[in-house]
């Protein structure tokens, strides 16, 4: 029997008509589908009960290894299955789709990315934020909020971000929201620069906090955001109250 092949898809937001019609096809033509939560439960909830394998956290909050999920992703491949392995969002945006298509090569599996609209670009979009502007930001970084800003080794430089100039999109930040923005305004970025937080963007339950550098801790906690959320830091953040009068509702706005 000859091998299968792997697919790394991204299913985007949350938001079932923003998955792409390859993710569509591919999950229906799977023989498995190995995801974790992020998805969202109105995508999880279209794929069968009997190729579903979920490789996200397990009871008392441990975590499926990622060594775990290479070698189930290898090892049901060999055995002749097309799989997908599912991923919110974009799968190598923070989504270690990276390191997959590394053990799959070095183990001889052939692999096809799949690209999904990311939660970076699509959380700010939804909540009237566009990441670039000509007249407000013409670079924009995509961070981890999940680094403790003050420790030493630490693999964001905030001070660097700082200076730059540009918008920048927090994932995986909402715990750690007060450390990095006060990182920022020691690096010498105004605590009057606009921020927006989006929790569950296109998907139910979706909620938006507005405020500063000075304010967006307390936005927070006032509105209970909770991950999975993206912080955006910047001067495009401001776009929103100039705009959010003409957002259309959608099923999922709850702000
Ligand atoms: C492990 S990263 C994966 C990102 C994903 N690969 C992507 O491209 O969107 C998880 C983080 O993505 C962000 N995220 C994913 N889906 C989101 C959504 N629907 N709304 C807001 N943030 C989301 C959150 O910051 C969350 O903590």
């Amino acid at each position: 029997m000859s091998d299968g092949t792997v697919y790394l898809v991204g299913s985007g937001p949350g938001d079932p008509e923003l998955l792409t019609l390859k993710a569509r096809r591919l999950i229906d033509e799977a023989d498995v589908v190995l995801h974790d939560k992020l998805p969202g439960p109105d995508i999880l909830a279209e794929i069968p009960d009997d190729k579903r394998e979920d490789v996200g956290k397990r009871a008392h909050g441990e975590v499926t290894s990622q060594q775990y999920i290479n070698e189930r992703l290898a090892e049901l491949a060999h055995e002749g299955k097309d799989v997908v392995r599912l991923k919110g969002g974009d799968p190598t945006v923070f989504g270690r789709g990276g390191e997959e298509m590394l053990y799959l090569a070095e183990h001889g599996v052939t692999f096809e990315v799949v690209p999904g609209v990311t939660s970076a670009i699509a959380g700010p979009e939804v909540a009237g934020i566009p990441i670039t502007h000509r007249d407000h930001a013409s670079s924009v970084t995509f961070v981890t909020g999940h680094e403790d800003p003050d420790k030493e080794e630490s693999a964001v430089d905030w001070a660097a971000l700082a200076a730059g100039g540009g918008t920048i999109v927090v994932l995986m930040g909402v715990t750690r929201l007060p450390e990095y923005t006060a990182a920022l305004v020691e690096a010498g970025m105004d605590p009057e620069t606009p921020v927006a937080m989006v929790e569950r963007a296109t998907r139910e339950g979706q909620q938006i906090a507005t405020g500063t550098l000075a304010t967006i801790v307390d936005a927070r906690d006032g509105a209970g955001i909770e991950p999975p959320a993206l912080t955006i830091i910047g001067d495009v953040a401001g776009t929103r109250e100039r705009v959010v009068d003409f957002l259309a509702p959608t099923e999922t706005t709850d702000d």
